[in-house]
């Protein structure tokens, strides 16, 4: 079927070696125990992490005299400056840069965290699910706490936890943990050792001559050597200078040929991808299983929104939802319209946030305002906000980046735990986007009581589902690379898709255009006929989407309206829409899920045709001409 879609241009390249499954990882981690000074290489190491992004960054060393740490919000530069005021010598030691997942940016939430005594430090990755009743069980024992985040409860576990063996003080401290961790601990009284341990978040150990060190991403390793030992899930390793021993969380010794990794330092970046952009479509089941982390109920069937919760009686009092966002924020509010409308019973606009601001909006106290934006600083976003809120608007933000104006400013907030999205092109951010309104639309229905108990319940259980049926949407990648073959060569191309299709259309569209310069039109389709179909000329590639099962029959009358007029049709379909493959050139069937959830599962190979498309016309992927990630100015 494939081979139908389009004439084949030259055989794609495969670039690069994705590196396991290991993705969606939030910070950066770097540990040493060797014979140099410990805090030159821990930089050096954060350094090689920083196209990560994040937000504050630090250091712990242990020396005869305990542990010393460095941290704080900010740069890089900042931490450099406080180790060279106040010096921190040692031979053993451990950093960290952090994207905020709890706690915004601060000195006191930066990594690493310490315990009651001073004398157990730890950097973690990932998330603590289950931090909330652990801090609190530790709390009534009397540890203090110092920051809001999910790592500190660590370090008093394993101080509790400690009998003289830092190893078997962390086996027993993960054990208590739900979620993901990648982390690495110090302990005073063991100054020449580190112990790691993971689980959903990456950690690798590297052997050097006369060190040994730590790392959760290959790049902050590679100027001290190319051999590494990758943990796996559940295991736990103790590191000194002379050497590394690995068990896993029973204490059994674990056998492990180290790798050598080959990768120039700029491949390492990207974990052994080509792009970002494809990294960062890999990561998206994490991402996915991030955002949802900790906000499905599944024994009560409800959804829980710690930072953005309404109570029933301000749920009822909605009277309007104005979604606002720019680009790929505002394509994702398209998904969120129908999906809020259903669930609430209010009824829902969605606006560019550039045209809200100066259209003098109908917004009353009634309104609620759900603010979308990857980074949280787009200008107009902001702009759109803020005018919302002068007219009494309540408002939801729905952002990436913890400390941005717009998690500052939003009051509510649910935050995209997508991980820092280098790509210019998003993908993770807009998937969960989705995921964030999805929880958003459930939580509002269920305290306004337009969703019946048995209704949120089913939806709990269905999200909980998505980050495998994401995974299932990867597999499709091999098929997209070769698609993109056939559109390599157009300068013209239409998507087209009815209802939450039509949303999914327009991300289509602005993926292709945005790194392939490719010129992309997405349409409903019922609008076709009313002027577009002027355009579909003798092979015009034509990406129609057929997920949503109530309209496969209209947009089936829409694919052999353009395939009479000569167009090439791939489609994208739900596996019900079986007669779809009859009309169309080529059929793409997509994982089978609910029609609302269908919109994160096609976005996959779309967002894959896209990447594919402008590699294959050597375009430039993660920067493409004329854009930033970034739009801070009007
Ligand atoms: O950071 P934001 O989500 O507010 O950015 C809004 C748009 O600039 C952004 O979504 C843009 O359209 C994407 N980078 C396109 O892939």
């Amino acid at each position: 079927m494939i081979g139908r879609w389009m004439p084949r241009l030259r055989q794609p390249e495969r670039e690069g070696v994705p590196w396991g499954q290991a993705c969606g990882f939030m910070c950066g981690i770097v540990g040493y125990a060797g014979r140099e000074q410990a805090v030159p290489v821990l930089l050096d190491g954060l350094r090689r992490l920083e196209y990560r992004g994040y937000d504050s960054a630090g250091t712990a060393v242990c020396n005869g005299a305990g542990i010393q740490v460095r941290k704080g919000g900010g740069r890089l530069e900042r931490l450099e400056s406080l180790v060279r005021e106040q010096p921190t010598p040692g031979h053993t030691g451990i950093g960290h840069t952090r994207w905020a997942t709890h706690g915004p940016p601060s000195d006191d939430n930066a990594h690493p965290h310490l315990d009651c005594t001073g004398r157990v430090a730890v950097v973690h990755n990932g998330i603590i699910e289950n931090y909330m009743a652990l801090r609190e069980e530790l709390a009534a024992r009397g540890h203090r706490f110092r920051s809001e985040t999910d790592t500190e409860v660590l370090p008093h576990l394993i101080e509790e936890l400690y009998r003289g063996d830092l190893l078997e003080a962390v086996r027993q401290a993960v054990r208590r943990l739900r979620g993901s961790w990648a982390i690495a601990v110090l302990h005073a009284s063991e100054p020449d050792r580190v112990v790691v341990a993971r689980k959903d978040s990456p950690m690798v150990v590297g052997i050097a001559e006369g060190a040994n060190l730590v790392a959760s991403d290959i790049p902050a390793l590679l100027p001290y050597t190319r051999f590494v030992y990758v943990l796996d899930d559940h295991e736990l390793a103790s590191v000194t200078a002379g050497g590394v021993t690995i068990e896993d969380e029973a204490g059994r010794p674990v056998g492990k040929a180290p790798l050598f990794v080959d990768w120039d330092a700029a491949a390492a970046e990207k974990a052994g991808y080509a792009h970002f952009m494809l990294k960062e479509i890999h990561e998206q089941p994490r991402a996915v299983r991030d955002t949802l982390a900790g906000k499905l109920d599944m024994d009560a069937g409800r959804v829980v929104l710690a930072g953005a919760a309404f109570s029933a009686e301000e749920a009822r009092s909605l009277r309007k939802i104005d979604v606002l966002g720019m680009g790929t924020a505002r394509h994702a509010g398209l998904v969120g319209k129908p999906v809020l409308e259903r669930f609430t019973r209010v009824p829902v606009e969605v606006d560019l946030a550039a045209e809200f601001r100066y259209r003098d909006p109908l917004v009353d106290e009634g309104t609620l305002a759900v603010v979308i934006s990857q980074s949280g600083e787009t200008a107009d976003t902001l702009a759109a906000m803020r005018e919302a809120r002068a007219r009494g608007a309540r408002i939801v933000g729905i952002t990436n980046v913890m400390g941005s104006s717009l998690a500052r400013e939003a009051g509510r907030v649910i935050y995209t735990l997508a991980g820092p999205e280098v790509a210019v092109a998003s993908t993770k951010a807009y998937v969960t986007q989705l995921v964030a309104q999805y929880l958003l639309a459930a939580h509002l229905g269920q305290e306004r009581e337009t969703l019946s108990r048995d209704e949120v319940g089913r939806w709990v259980e269905q999200l909980a589902r998505l980050p495998g049926l994401v995974e299932d949407a990867l597999v499709l990648e091999d098929d997209m690379r070769d698609l993109a073959e056939g559109l390599a060569a157009c300068e013209h191309t239409f998507f087209i898709g009815r209802g939450l299709d039509w949303a999914t259309a327009l991300e289509g569209a602005l993926k292709l255009k945005e790194i392939s310069y490719i010129h992309a039109e997405a349409y409903a389709a019922g609008e076709l006929k009313h002027g577009t179909l002027a355009l579909i000329t003798e092979g015009t590639p034509v990406v129609a989407l057929a997920t949503q099962r109530s309209l496969i029959d209209k947009v089936l009358s829409n694919i052999k309206e353009v395939k009479a007029r000569g167009a090439r049709v791939l489609a994208l379909a739900a596996p019900q829409a079986r007669e779809v493959a009859e009309a169309a050139d080529t059929t793409i069937w997509l994982p089978d899920a609910p029609d609302l959830l269908m919109p994160v599962l096609a976005a996959v190979p779309l967002q894959l045709l896209a990447y594919y498309t402008a590699c294959l016309r050597g375009c430039d992927v993660d920067k493409p001409r004329n854009l930033a990630k970034s739009v801070t100015v009007e």
